[in-house]
C-alpha cells in the first residue's frame, strides 16, 4: 500500500511507460493484485459450502440433514419456535433452534441459532478470550424498526403432514410452509411461491465440535507413533474438508480459529425470477450474473468483506470496501427480496436456471429460476424475507427496517471539491477564489490526510495550516464548507494526547492475546478505536468537541475513510479475524459492520461537538465503508477508482444499485481517483457526476491538478454549464432526497423501478431517472461517442432538456446527439420539475432565490410535481418546518395549481419558517407541450390564496413560442409572483 504514494516521475520512466503500454495491448489494463485477495477456494468455509453444493447436485439421492421437530412447534404472538435437528455422521442430533417471526409490514424473519453454542456450552482453543456464541448483535447495528410483530398471522388449522403453514400479511395474504423434513421453508404470496429456502439442500449451519489436540509430546515408545495417530483423527463424515476447520492461512498470516468451523449456509431459490439486483458493493451490473461459470458468467461467488482494495477491476464479483446483503428479485408483476443479516465474511453464488417449456405438459411455459446460495463464515443464521410486491414496497419494507437515508444539509448535495491534497490553508483559499473568478459554482472544499500534523488526527500541520479558522471564515463568507478527514487508524506515537487516552482507556480494538492490537496504515504503527464499546463512542465525541479540535468551525464537516478497516500490513488489507473487539466478539463475526460503527460514532460526535452538546445542524459525513444502516448517518462513495473510461461507465450501474439497496447518497471519484484523466473524459465525467447523488470531484496525490477551471477553453466552460445544470436542479434533486428519506426510494432510479412492467428494461443500467420527476439521464461514458441511444419503456412523450427535441415511442432506444458539451437528458411528459435559474456562486446563496416550474405537458395533457424545501441545516423539519407542495396541471382546464401535502397544524418553528420564506416566489412558468391554442393567448389568470382582494386576481403575461423541426411548442409565465410555500392558481384559458 505504500507503492500508493510511489510517483512515477523519474525519467527513464517514460521508457518504461512505452514498455507498459505495449504490455496493455496484450493484457487487460488492470492492476488489482488478486494474489492479495481470497479466492473462493482460498476461503476455508467457502471452498467447504461450494464443495457441499457440488455434493448435493451430483447425488441423485442428495437430502438435506436437517429436520423439524414437529413436537417442538409453538406459536405465539406471531412468533413460530421449533427446533431443527441436525443429523450428523453416527446418528447423533444437533439441536438447532429455530425462530420463524411474522413481522406487521408483512415481512418475514427466521433465525437458526445452536443450542450448544447458544449456552455456551463449549471450549475455546488455544486460550482463546474470545465469546462461545454465534454472533447475535448484526441486528443492533443494522435494525431500527419494522420489527413489530404480526397480530393477524396465525397457524393454518388445516393441518398436513409433514408441514407446518402459517399466514400472515396484508389479510393473511401471505404464507410461510415449513417443511419439517427435510426441512425448508416456501414463501407464498396470493398462494404463490416466491421465495424457497433450502429446496436444493445446501442448508448447513457448521456446529460445534472439539478438536482432538494431539496429547502434550511425550517420549514415545518405538511403534506407538502410529496408533497415537490413530486416536486423535476426526469423528467427522469422510469427504469433508478439515483443512481449514483449526487454523487458516493466507499471504502469510495465520488465522486462529479458537470455535473451530461455523459458518452458516443457505439455498435460496427464486422461482421464475430471471433477475436479481442488490448485494452491494461490486463493480458490476446492476442484473446480477451467474457465478459458476458458462458464457458470460463469472466463476466466483459474489464476495462480501469490506476491504481496501487496491486499483479495483471492473466487471468482476470481487469485494469492495462495503456490504449490504439485501437481494431483489424482480420479474414482471412481482419484486421481492431476502435480507441476510449477517456480518461475517459472506459470498453469494449466483445461478440462472432455464427451464424449457414441456410440449407434452400443458402449462408448462420456459421459464428461469434464479438460485442463489449464501455463504457466511460465523454467526446466526438470520434471514429476512420481503414479499414486495413492487420495486417500491420493497425499497420501503427495507428502509423501515434498517432506517431511511438522513435528510442531507442542501450543501451536501451540492459540488464537493476533493484533491489528496489542499497543501496549505492559502492553496484552500485560492482555490476557493479561483472558482469565484472563473464564476464556478461549488459549496464544500476537502481536506486529504496531509493538513495533518504528521496523520495524527485532531492536529493541524502547523506549517502548512497556520490559521485554519480564518480559513474557514473564508469559506463561511459565501456559505461554503469545509471536510476534512478522520479515520479510525490512531497513530502509535509519543506526544500524541489522544493515543495515550486511547490506550489508557483500553478503548482501542485488542489482538486474539487480549493486547492492544498494532498495525500500519498511513501514520505507519497504529491502533485503531473500537467503536463497538460505548465508551469508545462517548471518547471519540469529546475529541470533536470545537473547543477539542481547536480551529474546526460549524461548516467544518467530515470524511471517514479506512474503516473497513484497512490495515497495510493486515491479511487481505485488513484486521486479523481473531482480533478482539468489545465484549470479546472476534473480528471475524462483526467485519462488515466495523465501518458503520465507525461513522455512526462521528455522526453522534458532530451533533455533540458544540459548547451545550446539542449541535442544531445535521452532520454530514462521507464514509468509505459501510453496511445496512449506513444511510442514517452517512454518505457513501465507491473509493479510489481509476481516471479511465470503464470506471466513468461502471460508476452508474454501481450507484443504481446503491439506490436501490437502501443506500442512494452515493458518488463515484469524479474524473477517477488514480491517474489523469484526459480532458474529454474529464468533461464527460463531470457530465455524469451532475447525476450522482453525492458530487465530488477528487484526485489521487500524483495526480496533476483538475479543478474545473484548470483544463481551459473549451472544456471549462462546458464543465461550468454542467456544474450550472446540478445547480438549477437542486430543488428536483433535495425533493428526490426527502422522499427516500421519507419513503425509502433511490434517488437515482434504474428502468426497472420507475417501469417494472417492461421486461426488456429490466437489466439497462446505463441509464438513470432523478427521483419521481421522469428526469432520464444517459451520460456518455465511451471515448468519442458524439450520440447515445436513450431506451424509452413508455410512450410517453420525452422532449431533450435543452432544446425540446420529441422523442416518442415505447420499448426503444432513440439516437438522441451528444457532441462533447451536450449533455443526454430527457424530460418525460407528465411532470412538473422545480429549478432555481439564477448562478450563484453557491448553493446556500440560492436559499432565498425564486423558483422556475417547468410543466412538462404529457400525452394526456396533463403534468404533477412536487417541491420540497427546508431550512437545508437543522432539523426544524422535524416539527414541520418546510414546505411540501404539489403542483398540478389540468389539460381538461387548463389550469395549473399548488397544494399544500402537509396538513398538521403548524409549530412555533413551521410558521417562523413560512414567514422566512414568505417572499421567495415562483418567478417563471415554463410549459412544454404546450397546446397550440394558447397562441392567440397573451395572458393568464393568476389567484393566490390569501392574497389581498386587489390582487386576488391578475392578468399576468403569457409569451408562446413554435418549437418546429421535431420540438415542441412551449410556453412561458412570466414573474406570476405566487408564493412557492402558497396555495396559488393560474388560469390559462
Ligand atoms: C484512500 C481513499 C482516498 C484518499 C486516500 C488518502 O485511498 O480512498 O480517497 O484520498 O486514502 O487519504
Amino acid at each position: 500500500m505504500i507503492t500508493r504514494k510511489d510517483s512515477s516521475r523519474s525519467s527513464w520512466m517514460a521508457y518504461f511507460f512505452l514498455l507498459a503500454a505495449w504490455c496493455c495491448l496484450f493484457s487487460p489494463a488492470v492492476m488489482v493484485k488478486h494474489e492479495n485477495f481470497k479466492k473462493c477456494d482460498q476461503s476455508g468455509f467457502c471452498k467447504r459450502n461450494r464443495a457441499f453444493a457440488d455434493t448435493a447436485a451430483a447425488t441423485s439421492s442428495w437430502t438435506s440433514p436437517y429436520a423439524l421437530d414437529p413436537s417442538t412447534v409453538k406459536f405465539k404472538d406471531g412468533t413460530l419456535s421449533a427446533v431443527v435437528l441436525k443429523t450428523v455422521g453416527d446418528g447423533e442430533k444437533v439441536k438447532l433452534p429455530l425462530t420463524v417471526t411474522l413481522l406487521e409490514s408483512g415481512v418475514a424473519r427466521v433465525t437458526l441459532d445452536e443450542e450448544k453454542r447458544q449456552k455456551g456450552d463449549i471450549e475455546l482453543r488455544k486460550d482463546s478470550k474470545a465469546r462461545k456464541e454465534r454472533y447475535n448483535e448484526a441486528g443492533k447495528w443494522a435494525l431500527v424498526g419494522g420489527l413489530e410483530t404480526s397480530k393477524g398471522a396465525a397457524l393454518s388449522e388445516k393441518v398436513e403432514k409433514g408441514y407446518t403453514k402459517v399466514f400472515y400479511g396484508v389479510g393473511g395474504k401471505h404464507e410461510a410452509v415449513i417443511q419439517h423434513s427435510p426441512f425448508g421453508i416456501e414463501f407464498k404470496r396470493d398462494g404463490e411461491t416466491h421465495v424457497k429456502f433450502n429446496e436444493r439442500g445446501l442448508l448447513n449451519l457448521e456446529h460445534w465440535r472439539a478438536k482432538k489436540e494431539p496429547p502434550p509430546v511425550e517420549e514415545k515408545k518405538e511403534g506407538e507413533e502410529e496408533k497415537q495417530e490413530e486416536e486423535t483423527k476426526e469423528p467427522e463424515p469422510q469427504g469433508e474438508d478439515e483443512s481449514t476447520w483449526w487454523d487458516e492461512s493466507f499471504g502469510g498470516a495465520t488465522d486462529s480459529k479458537p470455535r473451530g468451523p461455523e459458518a452458516v449456509a443457505l439455498d435460496i431459490t427464486f422461482p421464475g425470477y430471471e433477475h436479481v439486483f442488490g448485494i452491494p458493493e461490486h463493480a458490476t451490473r446492476l442484473s446480477l450474473k451467474s457465478t459458476r461459470g458458462g458464457d458470460g458468467a463469472y466463476s466466483e461467488p459474489y464476495r462480501l468483506y469490506n476491504a481496501d482494495v487496491f486499483e479495483y477491476e471492473m466487471d468482476s464479483p470481487m469485494t469492495l470496501y462495503g456490504a449490504i446483503p439485501f437481494m431483489q428479485a424482480h420479474r414482471k408483476g412481482s419484486t421481492v427480496g431476502v435480507f441476510w443479516l449477517n456480518a461475517a465474511e459472506t459470498w453469494v453464488d449466483v445461478i440462472k436456471s432455464k427451464t424449457s417449456a414441456n410440449p407434452l405438459s400443458l402449462g408448462t411455459k420456459s421459464h428461469t429460476d434464479t438460485q442463489t446460495h449464501w455463504i457466511s463464515e460465523s454467526g446466526l443464521l438470520d434471514v429476512f424475507v420481503l414479499l414486495g410486491p413492487t420495486p417500491q414496497a420493497m425499497t420501503k419494507q427495507y428502509g423501515e427496517l434498517t432506517g431511511f437515508t438522513a435528510m442531507p444539509q442542501s450543501f451536501a448535495i451540492a459540488y464537493h471539491q476533493c484533491r489528496w491534497n489542499y497543501v496549505t490553508d492559502e492553496d484552500v483559499k485560492d482555490v476557493d477564489r479561483k472558482f469565484d473568478k472563473f464564476k464556478i459554482p461549488y459549496d464544500v472544499i476537502w481536506l486529504d490526510i496531509e493538513y495533518t500534523q504528521e496523520k495524527k488526527y485532531f492536529t493541524w500541520d502547523p506549517l502548512t495550516f497556520v490559521n485554519p479558522t480564518k480559513m474557514g471564515k473564508q469559506l463561511d463568507k459565501t456559505d461554503r464548507k469545509l471536510v476534512v478527514i478522520i479515520d479510525p487508524h490512531i497513530k502509535n506515537t509519543d506526544n500524541y494526547p489522544v493515543v495515550d487516552e486511547l490506550k489508557k482507556k483500553e478503548l482501542a480494538v485488542k489482538n486474539k492475546d487480549g493486547n492492544i492490537y498494532e498495525g500500519w496504515c498511513w501514520p505507519g504503527s497504529s491502533h485503531w478505536i473500537d467503536c463497538f464499546n460505548p465508551k469508545a463512542i462517548d471518547w471519540w465525541k469529546s475529541l470533536f468537541k470545537y473547543d477539542a479540535f481547536k480551529g474546526t468551525l460549524a461548516n467544518t464537516f467530515i470524511w471517514n475513510d479506512m474503516n473497513e478497516p484497512s490495515v497495510f500490513n493486515g491479511p487481505e488489507t485488513t484486521m486479523p479475524k481473531d482480533n478482539l473487539h468489545h465484549d470479546n466478539w472476534e473480528h471475524r463475526d462483526v467485519h462488515n459492520v466495523n465501518g458503520m460503527t465507525f461513522h455512526n460514532a462521528t455522526y453522534q460526535a458532530l451533533l455533540t461537538r458544540d459548547s451545550k452538546g446539542k449541535e442544531l445542524r445535521r452532520p454530514f459525513i462521507l464514509t468509505r465503508s459501510f453496511y445496512s444502516g449506513s444511510q442514517r448517518s452517512a454518505a457513501m462513495w465507491t473509493g479510489d477508482n481509476l481516471a479511465e473510461w470503464s470506471h466513468l461507465e461502471a460508476s452508474i450501474p454501481m450507484l443504481l444499485n446503491q439506490g436501490i439497496s437502501g443506500f442512494p447518497f452515493s458518488g463515484a471519484d469524479v474524473g477517477g481517483f488514480f491517474g489523469n484523466p484526459s480532458k474529454d473524459l474529464l468533461t464527460r465525467w463531470y457530465q455524469a457526476g451532475i447525476f450522482y447523488p453525492f458530487f465530488r470531484g477528487h484526485a489521487h496525490i500524483d495526480t496533476r491538478r483538475r479543478e474545473p477551471y484548470i483544463p481551459g477553453a473549451p472544456y471549462t466552460e462546458i464543465i461550468t454549464q454542467a456544474l450550472r445544470l446540478r445547480y438549477q436542479l437542486l430543488p428536483a434533486w433535495y425533493t428526490a432526497f426527502h422522499e427516500a428519506h421519507t419513503t425509502g426510494a433511490p434517488i437515482i432510479r434504474p428502468n426497472y423501478y420507475v417501469h417494472p412492467e417492461d421486461e426488456a428494461g429490466f437489466a439497462i443500467d446505463d441509464q438513470l431517472y432523478i427521483g419521481s420527476y421522469g428526469l432520464l439521464a444517459k451520460p456518455i461514458t465511451k471515448e468519442g461517442a458524439t450520440s447515445v441511444d436513450i431506451y424509452l419503456a413508455d410512450d410517453q412523450p420525452y422532449f431533450d432538456y435543452f432544446d425540446y427535441t420529441l422523442y416518442q415511442g415505447a420499448g426503444k432506444t432513440h439516437t438522441v446527439q451528444a457532441p462533447l458539451e451536450k449533455i443526454p437528458l430527457l424530460m418525460q411528459g407528465g411532470n412538473i420539475i422545480p429549478r432555481r435559474d439564477r448562478p450563484r456562486r453557491s448553493s446556500g446563496l440560492m436559499k432565498f432565490d425564486p423558483f422556475t416550474l417547468v410543466v412538462v405537458l404529457g400525452k394526456d395533457g396533463n403534468a404533477e410535481g412536487t417541491l420540497y424545501i427546508d431550512d437545508g441545516e437543522t432539523f426544524d423539519y422535524q416539527v414541520g418546518a418546510f414546505i411540501h407542495r404539489k403542483f398540478a396541471f389540468s389539460g381538461a382546464r387548463s389550469i395549473l395549481t399548488s397544494t399544500n401535502l402537509f396538513a398538521d397544524k403548524l409549530t412555533v418553528k413551521a410558521e417562523n419558517y413560512l414567514k422566512s420564506m414568505a417572499k421567495v416566489r415562483v418567478e417563471k412558468v415554463i410549459v412544454v407541450n404546450a397546446p397550440k391554442a394558447w397562441k392567440s393567448n397573451k395572458e393568464v389568470n393568476v389567484s393566490e390564496e390569501g392574497a389581498k382582494e386587489s390582487a386576488r386576481k391578475r392578468g399576468v403575461g403569457l409569451e408562446f413560442f413554435e418549437g418546429g423541426r421535431g420540438k415542441a411548442d412551449w410556453a412561458v409565465v412570466r414573474d406570476p409572483k405566487v408564493g412557492v410555500g402558497k396555495g396559488w392558481k393560474i388560469d390559462f384559458n
